[in-house]
């Protein structure tokens, strides 16, 4: 309270208060009103329902507004009452407070579903909820170590364009001076474009795949099956991604955030989860083989963007969310597969002149995978749910 009386907060707005933490919260701003009941605090509870608890809560200057955070029409109406309380003042603080945590128990229990529900309550409903900006609100808010590695396949999403057709030229140009030990290069995406056919030959395969559509993903593991057969797949390189251009977080619309989570942290977990079994065997044929990009690895292509330690700025805020949700999904893979002989990293590819990076990029799609190759060829257990760039070199969380 000797911070509420040094910064006279006028307003405040919690979510999710019916119970827990939420309700906690109501309870205390109650008590500071009986104590100091000459400057009473305008209390507004939130919720889907209203609890017993809160509703005994409930006086001249606490507040009870209905608020489904994942429904836009609810966040409205919601701030239409929130606004006619705090009149002129405008609201101090907002709290997000509500949040879904389903009790899945790792990586591969862990359904689409559920991750869609939880970011549409966690992530998109805090975003929806930008809309309180009731006037005073301020949101303070080489090929040598393939060799020697032997890895036998490699699979990259989102391989048609920008890096991850450069990923898969790299491949064809090493198996065409490595002729005797050829890799396996599965190239996927949902469009063939001619630069990606022109590679396609008795090594080089393309599957079709649309990382959010699960039953694509299923008939790309079917196919995939097939073509790595008894030895499973060495390497997958979660590539594809998408980034809009969405200004600042209220640039950013609840459609884009939902967009940039699917096709960005949804599509690698549907992608790993589903690819899982072809990773495992293939870390069960080499298991006297370090664990290593030759045994079975993921890379997540990540991105700098994905720093929240680093992040001064709020440009692109669906595509920075979306990597470090992306961040933590290697880290939970990587605790999970590691038993299974699988490492996981989350890889920044540098800033690179590509559809998505742009013109004024500095570093060519060729230059950018010779680093990934590099780190491809180098990783080690130590590198296991590590977020990192060029030469491995850790990035900030
Ligand atoms: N370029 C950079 O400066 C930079 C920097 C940091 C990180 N990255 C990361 O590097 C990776 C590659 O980026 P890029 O620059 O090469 O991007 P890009 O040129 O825009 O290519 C994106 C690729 O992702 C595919 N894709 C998008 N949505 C998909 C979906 N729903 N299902 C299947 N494929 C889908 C695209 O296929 P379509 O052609 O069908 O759309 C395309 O092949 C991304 O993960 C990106 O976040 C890039």
């Amino acid at each position: 309270m000797k911070v509420l009386q040094q910064f006279p907060i006028k307003s405040v707005l919690v979510t999710g208060c019916n119970r827990g933490i939420g309700l906690e919260l109501i309870k205390y701003f109650a008590e500071q009103n009986k104590e100091k009941n000459d400057q009473p605090v305008k209390v507004i509870s939130s919720s889907i329902g209203l609890s017993s608890e809160l509703n005994d809560l409930l006086s001249e200057h606490i507040f009870h507004v209905e608020l489904n955070v994942t429904d836009t029409k609810s966040v409205s109406a919601a701030v239409q009452k929130v606004s006619d309380i705090v009149g002129n003042d405008g609201l101090n603080l907002l709290i997000n407070n509500a949040a879904i945590m389903h009790d899945d128990k790792g990586v591969l229990d862990c359904s689409d579903q559920a991750m869609k529900e939880t970011f549409d309550v966690n992530v998109t409903g805090p975003l929806s909820v930008r809309n309180f900006q009731i006037k005073s609100i301020h949101y303070h808010f080489s090929m040598k170590v393939l060799q020697k590695f032997l890895i036998k396949s490699v699979l990259v999403t989102g391989a048609n364009r920008g890096i991850g057709l450069e990923l898969v030229r790299y491949f064809v140009e090493q198996n065409k001076q490595h002729h005797e030990q050829p890799v396996k290069v599965i190239s996927c995406s949902r469009r063939l474009s001619p630069e990606l056919e022109d590679m396609l030959s008795e090594h080089v395969y393309h599957v079709g795949l649309e990382v959010t559509d699960n039953m694509s993903v299923q008939a790309a593991v079917k196919i995939v099956s097939d073509i790595v057969g008894a030895d499973g797949l060495n390497l997958l390189i979660n590539n594809a991604a998408i980034m809009q251009h969405g200004k600042g977080v209220l640039g950013c619309s609840d459609q884009e955030m939902k967009e940039t989570l699917t096709v960005n942290v949804i599509g690698p977990h549907s992608v790993v989860n589903n690819f899982h079994p072809l990773l495992k065997l293939a870390a069960e044929c080499n298991s006297d083989t370090p664990l290593s990009c030759a045994r079975a690895a993921v890379f997540n292509i990540s991105s700098e963007l994905g720093s929240i330690q680093n992040t001064k700025n709020s440009f692109t805020t669906a595509y920075r969310v979306s990597k470090a949700a992306l961040n933590m999904l290697t880290k939970c893979q990587a605790s999970d597969f590691i038993k299974d002989g699988i490492i996981c990293l989350s890889v920044h590819p540098g800033w690179v002149r590509t559809d998505l990076g742009g013109p004024r990029a500095p570093l060519s799609t060729k230059e950018s995978v010779e680093d990934i190759m590099h780190m491809i060829t180098h990783c080690t257990e130590e590198h296991n749910g590590m977020y990192v760039r060029k030469n491995l070199v850790s990035e900030p969380y």
